[in-house]
């Protein structure tokens, strides 16, 4: 029997942050990674926490502006690509990480409902009301598909997807989301990736690539305010379910590019002095004039770091595909 979760059970508050369906600990996991952040000598706070509902419609909305040119590169590929991809790894099921809205999804789906082989499309993330709104919009285009959503997090549950008996499984993730995570966490990630998979299955991974630094810290400092909104909603999302009284006004919005590290780093930068009081977990945080909140790391890759990535996690890549140097999706298989 499919195990989708019922949107309901899935959004604990009404805001649409998944607190609950498959994430029994969630409001613990917020808790905690705010105690750690916010009392670290360096703050910081996961980028998970943007994507309550309000957080996935600004993501959505992020993609839309003239700056951000990742999801428009991305789009591209899989338009003049699908076909070979599908064609490449007739997929039984495609399961999506950090599916979001599935915008892009359909230029995947087609293709591989072409070649006569899909049967299931999965998309997992921890936006249930992404996940929701997605289900029906591709319900809709694409009839025939069973489509089972599934509420988890892709840093700690992928244990939870359990194995594809029959082989036949692509695991795409999109959206270059993995450059959201630390080298330490794409290792892990990788690892628990390639232990549910067996050798019928693949991954399809989108990477944006390093590319010069006025298009990259354009693309993360919209002249629309958009990316800021975005990136003070994870304040919105402490206040609400952690009962704090961050004022976003009173942070600065900053993305910069490191190019020693190869990635954009964005940070909530304290305007001036304050004191901050997380009512749920009797904490005052403090503030210095400056001091920042880092948010999100936004990795940039080359063919060959995503090529060693793969290696390192009992993988081989096995197809490149790139859009003029911008972006880069990639084939693996288990080895
Ligand atoms: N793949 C889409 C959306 C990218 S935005 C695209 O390419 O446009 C990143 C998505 O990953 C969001 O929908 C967010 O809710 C989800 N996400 C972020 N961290 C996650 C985690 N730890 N587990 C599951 N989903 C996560
Ligand atoms: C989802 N992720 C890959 C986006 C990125 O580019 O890092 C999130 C984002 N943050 C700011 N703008 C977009």
């Amino acid at each position: 029997m499919p195990t989708t979760p019922s949107e309901d059970r899935a959004v604990l508050t009404d805001h649409g942050l998944a607190l609950d369906e498959g994430l029994p600990e969630t409001w613990t996991a917020l808790a905690a990674d705010v105690l750690r952040g916010l009392t670290d000598e360096h703050k910081h706070l996961p980028p998970k926490w943007f994507y309550d509902a309000r957080g996935s419609d600004l993501f959505d909305q992020i993609c839309e502006q003239p700056e951000y040119y990742p999801t428009r590169a991305e789009a591209e590929l899989l338009s003049a690509q699908g076909s070979a991809i599908a064609k490449a790894f007739p997929a039984r099921e495609l399961v999506e990480l950090g599916s979001g809205s599935s915008t892009k999804t359909p230029l995947l789906l087609r293709p591989l409902m072409k070649e006569g082989t899909l049967e299931r499309y999965v998309p997992v993330d921890v936006s249930a009301s992404a996940l929701g709104q997605a289900q029906r919009t591709l319900e809709a285009a694409f009839p025939g598909l069973l489509i089972e959503r599934r509420v988890l997090d892709f840093t700690t549950q992928l244990h939870l997807l359990g194995h594809a008996p029959q082989g036949g499984r692509l695991v795409a993730f999109l959206g270059s989301t993995i450059g959201n995570l630390e080298p330490v966490e794409v290792q892990a990630f990788l690892a628990a990736l390639r232990s549910q998979l067996g050798p019928g299955d693949a991954v399809l991974i989108g990477t944006d690539l390093v590319k010069d630094t006025a298009t990259l810290e354009a693309a993360y400092n919209d002249a629309a305010g958009i990316t800021a909104a975005f990136n003070k909603n994870v304040l919105r999302v402490v206040n609400r379910e952690l009962d704090a009284d961050f004022d976003e006004d009173a942070f600065a919005h900053e993305s910069i590019w490191n190019p020693e590290l190869e990635r954009i780093e964005t940070r909530l930068r304290a305007l001036g002095p304050q004191q901050v009081r997380v009512r749920s977990l009797s904490l005052d945080v403090d503030f210095t004039e400056g001091e920042a909140i880092f948010t999100e790391i936004s990795r940039k890759f080359r063919r060959e770091t995503v090529a060693e990535l793969y290696t390192a996690a009992g993988f081989e890549l096995t197809d490149w595909f790139e859009g003029n140097g911008v972006y880069g999706l990639s084939i693996a298989r288990p080895v």
